[in-house]
């Protein structure tokens, strides 16, 4: 998903207060999006980042690890306009049990003064709870009230957790 897809329900007041921004390599993150989106209603918008992330694992396990070590701030490359929305659904693959290096980078550049943050991870079988200090840390100092979040590597375990939130009826 892109650009393109930003701003569609814009006529209905309950979906255009929500987008669900994420990056995926291998698809699985874009899965969980999706099914986040049909239901919720939610905009979408696709992260991407210079330089890109490479396609073949290994390279990919390289790259990643590099900013782990080096505590790089991948740069995000969208022009993101949050203000109409009040919660962002943030879904990215764990990485190293722990959010991808971009995820800092999101919370120091983008103006999330007041709004929810809702994390959603894939993972081959991380929780959401490795990930959530490292959150936590990220948003101290933001004014954004990061929330639990979930993983998402089934429908149930998206379902359940909007369902438990009061996120969708
Ligand atoms: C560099 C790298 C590190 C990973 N680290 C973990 C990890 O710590 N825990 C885990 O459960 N899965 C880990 N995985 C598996 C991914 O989290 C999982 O395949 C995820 O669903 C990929 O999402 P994507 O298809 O949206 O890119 C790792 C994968 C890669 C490539």
């Amino acid at each position: 998903m892109d650009h393109s897809d930003k701003g569609k329900n814009m006529t209905n007041n309950t979906t255009n207060q929500a987008l669900i921004l994420y990056y995926s390599n291998s698809g699985n993150t874009k899965r969980a999006a999706e099914t986040l989106q049909a239901q919720t209603g939610a905009d979408m918008q696709a992260l991407t980042f210079s330089p890109a992330y490479p396609k073949t694992y290994l390279r990919l396990g390289m790259v990643t690890q590099r900013q782990l070590k080096k505590n790089s701030r991948p740069k995000i490359t969208n022009d993101l306009d949050l203000k109409p929305y009040q919660i962002i659904y943030l879904g990215f693959p764990t990485w190293f049990h722990r959010p991808p290096m971009f995820v800092n980078t999101f919370f120091e550049t983008a103006d999330i003064q007041g709004k929810v943050i809702v994390p959603f991870t894939t993972s081959a079988s991380s929780q959401i709870s490795e990930s959530t200090p490292f959150l936590n840390e990220m948003a101290k100092t933001t004014g954004a009230d990061v929330q639990t979040g979930f993983a998402a590597n089934d429908l149930r375990e998206i379902t359940n957790y909007l369902k438990t939130h009061q996120l969708i009826d």
